[in-house]
């Protein structure tokens, strides 16, 4: 099992296949991209389901999701899923997904084992979509949250970053929408995982603002059924519900000391946290011959290294190398 100091067990795995994007979100990359990663570095298809297999078969990863960059980006990405989806046991599998190009894959991935997608919309305005993402695409994403909703990958969930000044004043316009849809929507505060280090503290939208904006025009009161356990969102009923809406203050409410999560870069490092400083570099054992035993023991090792939080909050905060998009969200 991937254990820490601190008593957590890791069961869910996030694995990034790309470190490419197809949009540039501002709060992400520059405009004009990053120093993408190789194909020499990437890990093969052979090598991520080979870490997978041993993560789910030895290790008690119990969910796998794949991010990116831009997973849909991933040539391999549909089989690469069946391969997971044959594992035993069987895991949960999902995507975070930006949503372009959904549209054409979303019924070959529900086939493949994808249980469920998260998809990035931050705004319902195309000129806002292009300011905040550099990229004319909002209807491919629009299409390709209807084409996951109808290949049954549901429930559809989406996700928002909150600009200030750019689509803050969506927050509430974002939430009747998605129920509209049926869509639920979980707010993100921006992270400083941006690769261009602009992130600024007084700059983010907090949690607490987004629930202000939200409390203008709905009724929210927490989902009493919530136990939150290690997700992430802390969810709220609508107007009494049934519709919910989750806010994911990572900066200013962190939830480290419930996280179950393991992270496998595409070029094949385990991270034990999104703001870890060091990796270890399983792409190189692995390419130097190492069974899963010894796999497994440094997967093990890195785990076991976990610190108790993240320290956003703290003055010698240091934002990690690698940008989100390199990392998987
Ligand atoms: N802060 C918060 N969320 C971010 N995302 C990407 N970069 C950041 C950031 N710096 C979001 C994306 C996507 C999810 C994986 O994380 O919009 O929905
Ligand atoms: Fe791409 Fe996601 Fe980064 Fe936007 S946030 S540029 S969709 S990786």
């Amino acid at each position: 099992m991937l254990l820490d100091t601190y008593g957590r067990q890791a069961v869910d795995l996030r694995v990034s296949l790309t470190d490419r994007c197809n949009l540039r979100c501002t709060y992400c990359m520059p405009e004009e991209g990053l120093n993408w990663l190789g194909k020499p570095e990437l890990l093969t298809d052979e090598e991520i389901v080979r870490l997978v297999s041993l993560a789910v078969g030895t290790l008690g990863v119990r969910e796998v999701r794949f991010t990116g960059g831009e997973p849909l980006l991933r040539p391999g990405l549909v089989p690469i899923i069946a391969a997971c989806a044959a594992l035993e046991p069987r895991p949960e599998i999902s995507l975070t997904t930006n949503g372009i190009g959904l549209a054409r894959v979303a019924a070959a991935l529900r086939d493949a084992g994808v249980d469920r997608v998260n998809v990035s919309l931050d705004t319902l305005d195309p000129d806002t979509f292009a300011r905040l993402t550099r990229r004319k695409r909002h209807q491919d994403v629009l299409d390709g949250l209807a084409a996951a909703e109808a290949a049954g990958l549901r429930p559809v969930k989406l996700n928002a970053v909150l600009m200030r000044g750019v689509n803050d004043h969506e927050a509430a316009d974002l939430l009747a929408w998605a129920i509209d849809h049926r869509y639920q929507l979980r707010f993100i505060e921006q992270m400083p995982l941006d690769a261009q280090h602009g992130w600024d503290r007084t700059q983010m939208v907090t949690a607490e603002e987004i629930l202000e904006l939200l409390r203008a025009r709905f009724e929210l009161t927490p989902e009493p059924s919530a136990a939150r356990g290690a997700a992430p969102a802390e969810r709220w009923l609508v107007d009494g519900g049934p519709a919910t809406v989750g806010v994911i203050a990572s900066v200013t409410r962190p939830f480290c000391r419930a996280c179950d999560r393991t992270r496998l870069t595409a070029d094949g490092q385990v991270r034990n946290c999104l703001f870890a400083t060091g990796e270890t570099d399983l792409r190189g054992a692995l390419r130097g011959g190492a069974d899963d035993a010894e796999l497994a023991e440094l997967w093990r090792a890195a785990m076991w290294g976990k610190k108790a939080g993240a320290g956003i909050d703290q003055p010698e905060f240091h934002q990690p190398e690698r940008p989100m998009s390199a990392i998987g969200g």
